[in-house]
């Protein structure tokens, strides 16, 4: 069985630029995400540099990571970054309260993340304390990482073994605030956040993107109330530059949170609703952006998503505080349809965050203590799409479509394309969700002569598929089959399948 589709692209209308940082990634102090995951420590017999994971690394770098949020999530709010300084003997000890409540030694702190970051070649996304610390501690934090000179917090990183400044662009003022960071109405957040903001400077040439934390899902509530915090007419100040963006965070499940269901055991109804939840990610950006619009209409806000991804019960046996899950085909396909929606609102979403870039929720990769290392079906979705880094987003018309399929009377669109050009390359992003047939693609490329059409494909036999270490490329890209007509390039995808296609223009 299989469906047509039409697709035409305008190369040569250009639209926003896809800001690389939508490709951006996040590492809390969450199961194995640090511990075991990215740090294994100097005494490790795995190659390591300064204890953080060269394998590891090595897999992401081919990614291009062009952000790393830390080092929370909830443990943010609970984090106090002058316990993870200094020598590692001397650095007390913590009871991670939300996750586990495993005792964290703080080993992994701020310069062990500085040097991941360098190590990686990603910009570091700073998410700073609200619920339990303080303005000073947040305000030295600052002043620690990116003050040059002479200063206190200059001496003591000094004191630390490192005298120049980094420089540290992305900041985030607190972590669902409205929940595990301090369970505030958004009124009360909202003023926390203007004072928080006031007192993370601009050191030298830092310039900081402060970012306050935002909503779940579609509470709009929540993101007006931060729009009026910086749109505040008639109180005397301009407080329009305090922050510079507002977050959400939107996670994909199948069922409630007290059965989210199984990563790898699931059934074509978990697919259905699965999928539909992912598509929905349209409508909420939608509504946040609507709201954004109407404060600034300019556009200067930025919306960041900054923890995105599927939500699956814990393997069975593991720490249920560990969030530890397995990624299948299913896992790949919910990661291409947020890119597609990601990039039609790229004016508006200029950063999200995959949750969590290893062994914790929709990981690109899964590690175990004997040197294992396996790279998900999620990963080769980040490493297919990457050429989408700052490019030029071109609009995608599918103008002959197969019909939308019904489920539980919400409709899932059953092919999901997007495109960008960059540096006289087009690519294609396109997504069969039919889980039974295969779809016959005409991709229409308007606007530009086109040459040397190449495509991969991301697909198994069944949705349920996904990489061990006995099996690592049970779900990893091929090449993909193209044709030339005289309508365009023709493709061919097989039933619950990624493929990307590029061509010279
Ligand atoms: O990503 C796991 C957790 O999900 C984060 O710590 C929290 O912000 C969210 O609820």
């Amino acid at each position: 069985m299989s469906t047509a589709s039409r697709v035409v692209i305008d190369l040569d209308v250009p639209g926003p630029i896809i800001s690389r940082h939508l490709y951006g990634h996040f590492a809390e102090h969450l199961g194995r995400c640090i511990y075991g995951g990215f740090y294994v420590g100097e005494d490790s017999d795995l190659p390591n540099e300064g204890g953080i994971r060269l394998d590891v690394v090595e897999a992401l770098r081919a990614l291009n990571i062009p952000n790393l949020r830390w080092p929370g999530g909830c443990f943010a709010d609970e984090y106090h970054w002058k316990d993870g300084i200094g020598p590692k003997a001397d650095r007390p000890s913590m009871v991670n309260t939300h996750w586990g409540n495993v005792e964290e030694n703080n080993h992994f702190g701020t310069h062990e993340f500085m040097a991941l970051c360098e190590l990686l070649g990603a910009e570091p996304y700073v998410n700073g304390n609200v619920g339990s610390g303080t303005v000073q501690e947040m305000s030295e934090w600052v002043e620690y990482l990116t003050r040059d000179g002479d200063s206190p917090m200059v001496r003591l990183r000094k004191a630390n073994g490192r005298d120049e400044p980094w420089k540290i662009p992305f900041w985030g003022i607190g972590n669902e605030t409205w929940g595990c960071g301090g369970n505030m109405r958004a009124e009360a957040y909202a003023d926390l956040a203007r004072q928080y903001a006031t007192f993370c400077r601009d050191h030298g040439d830092n310039k900081l993107y402060r970012i306050a934390a935002g909503a779940s899902d579609d509470n709009l509530v929540w993101t007006e109330a931060l729009m009026k915090a910086v749109s505040c007419l008639g109180c005397g100040r301009d407080v329009r530059n305090l922050f510079q963006a507002i977050s959400f965070h939107y996670y994909t499940l199948a069922g409630p949170w007290d059965s989210k269901g199984s990563a790898t055991d699931f059934d074509l109804d978990d697919y259905y609703r699965t999928m539909v939840k992912a598509q929905d990610i349209d409508r909420i950006i939608r509504g946040h952006s609507a709201v954004m619009d109407a404060y600034d209409p300019e556009r200067k806000i930025g919306l960041v998503l900054d923890e995105w991804g599927t939500w699956w019960d814990v393997e069975p046996g593991t720490n249920p505080g560990f969030l530890y899950q397995q990624n299948a085909l299913r896992d790949a396909l919910v990661a291409s349809v947020h890119f597609d929606v990601f990039h039609k609102h790229a004016e508006r979403l200029v950063m999200a965050n995959i949750a969590q870039t290893v062994n914790v929720l929709q990981a690109m990769i899964l590690t175990d203590e004997s040197g294992g290392l396996v790279l998900t079906p999620t990963y080769h979705v980040f490493e297919m799409n990457k050429g989408h880094h700052d490019a030029t987003s071109v609009p995608v018309h599918v103008v002959e479509r197969p019909a939308p399929y019904e489920h539980d009377g919400k409709a899932l669109e059953l092919l999901s394309a997007s495109a960008s050009v960059k540096d006289g390359q087009a690519l294609v992003s396109v997504t069969n969700l039919d889980p039974s047939a295969s779809a016959d693609v005409v991709l229409d490329l308007r606007g530009a002569e086109i040459r040397n059409p190449a495509g991969r494909l991301l697909t198994a036999p069944k949705l349920q598929f996904h990489n061990t270490t006995a099996d690592p490329a049970a779900v990893a890209p091929v090449a993909l089959d193209l044709e030339t007509d005289a309508r365009g390039l023709r493709v061919t995808l097989p039933p619950h399948s990624f493929a990307t296609i590029t061509v010279e223009v």
